[in-house]
């Protein structure tokens, strides 16, 4: 199955979905926090690994943030910045340092002037902080550090090593200082990033790991939760403190968290721990699904990519839309995220719409559709549509790059003056 290259051939794939005609709700203000944003579309974070040895941001991350900006979206979600070296995911992820700042506080300026120069009201610009934990690279070969050692997840002839509660208790640190740096470059807000079963997200299933981390929901939220109260003491009213949230980790992983024993979505847990970062001063939560690595249809539906997926992309995209839904429910006073647009094509600004208006969740985050078309926010908030040429064909050849060493990813049809030979390079021919 494709994404729809028109509103009418989704009518006619799925009646189940919301849909609306009237786009203009996408439109709206919506408040995080103290802030507000000035519409209800939101650029996902889209890692380039393509920052410089030191974790500052390169050319094609500079490239990156101007186009986005110049698209008009309500909120840009910066991409991932590393806490910690060790917990970097690969060599060029981006790591903000008071040796740096000074680079990313003019790539902050650099957006919101290319917002305005574009005829578009600022964004509200967050960063991603995180540690890779099983997934850290920090020199190009696999360096796992994991809450817990989980089957299904170990690659063999890699050794984990399991790590302690003194160095989890230096994380939350880490993450607290960075949200400071991140202030003080002129981020509005951090997301305590605990998604993806990286470090914190695989935490949240650690049900056998001893001590304070571990067992009780409560340890095994105690990171996130200890991080985010920390990032509200150290920062201003105003920064917002966000969080990107794996609600459901896939019926790949047993065990994981939101997973029921019959592999379905359980939002029992997801539903309580929302409800307590709230409480605790979050104003923003991101609500997202599954491993890149190892469950990607859950994480990002697609039309192409390394398997067969055991759904339909439909069926992903509705299960995405309904966990933001939920978690909205739970956390009421939290503005909320809903990923997994770019699968719905043309349909996406109609499906974000009709949810939107009826408040099941307050954003619509998009993705693999923002590296592949910049400026589909202003196109739907101007001309209540997208273009179907410009569309995303969510074909994975983005992370195909993604995967290989040194890879940068982008938008290999899309843009393909820059990705292509990028993609030809490290991939070998453009088969598909
Ligand atoms: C190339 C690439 C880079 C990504 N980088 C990040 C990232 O830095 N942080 C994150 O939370 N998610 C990241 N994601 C996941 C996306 O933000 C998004 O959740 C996913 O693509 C599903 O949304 P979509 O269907 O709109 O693409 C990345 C995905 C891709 C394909």
């Amino acid at each position: 199955m494709r994404p729809f290259f028109s509103k009418d051939d989704f009518r006619a794939a799925d009646r189940s979905l919301p849909f609306s005609d009237d786009v203009r709700v996408l439109g709206d203000p919506v408040a995080v926090g103290k802030l507000s944003a000035p519409s209800r579309i939101v650029y996902q974070p889209m890692e380039g690994c393509d920052g410089t040895a030191d974790g500052s941001p390169g050319d094609l991350t500079v490239r990156r943030y101007e186009r986005f900006a110049a698209g008009g979206p309500g909120i840009v979600w910066f991409e991932a910045v590393a806490v910690l070296r060790e917990g970097r995911a690969n060599p060029r992820q981006l790591m903000l340092t008071e040796d740096n700042i000074g680079r990313f506080s003019r790539l902050v300026d650099d957006i919101r002037n290319t917002a305005v120069r574009s005829g578009n009201p600022e964004p509200l610009i967050i960063m991603q902080a995180t540690h890779s934990g099983r997934y850290s690279k920090p020199g190009g070969v696999p360096a796992p550090l994991v809450a817990y050692p989980c089957p299904v997840l170990e690659k063999r002839g890699v050794p984990v090593t399991v790590v302690d509660d003194g160095y989890l208790d230096r994380v939350s640190e880490a993450i607290v200082r960075s949200a400071r740096l991140a202030e003080r470059a002129g981020f509005d807000g951090i997301d305590v990033k605990c998604c993806h079963r990286y470090l914190l997200s695989g935490l949240l299933s650690a049900r056998e790991r001893e001590g304070k981390y571990g067992g009780e929901l409560e340890n095994r939220a105690r990171l996130l939760l200890d991080a985010v109260s920390g990032v509200r003491e150290v920062c201003g009213g105003k920064f917002a403190v966000a969080t990107r949230l794996n609600v459901y980790d896939g019926a790949e992983i047993p065990g994981g968290f939101g997973v029921a024993p019959d592999g379905s979505f359980d939002p029992s847990e997801p539903e309580k721990l929302a409800g307590a970062l709230a409480a605790r001063g979050v104003s923003l939560i991101n609500v997202t699904m599954g491993n890149p690595y190892f469950n990607p249809h859950v994480n990002r539906p697609f039309s192409a990519g390394a398997y067969d997926p055991p759904e339909s992309p439909l069926d992903g995209v509705a299960r995405l839309l309904g966990g933001a839904e939920i978690i909205k429910r739970a956390a009421p006073s939290a503005a909320v995220v809903a990923s997994g647009f770019s699968f719905l094509g043309a349909a996406a600004p109609n499906v974000a719409a009709a949810y939107t208006a009826r408040g099941s969740f307050d954003l619509c985050g998009f993705g693999r559709a923002a590296i592949a078309y910049p400026d589909l926010a202003s196109d739907i908030l101007k001309n209540g549509e997208m273009k179907k040429e410009k569309l995303c064909l969510c074909c994975s050849k983005c992370t195909e790059i993604m995967r290989k060493p040194g890879g940068t990813p982008g938008c290999v049809v899309r843009d393909k003056e820059v990705y292509l030979p990028i993609f030809r390079e490290l991939c070998g021919e453009d088969k598909k």
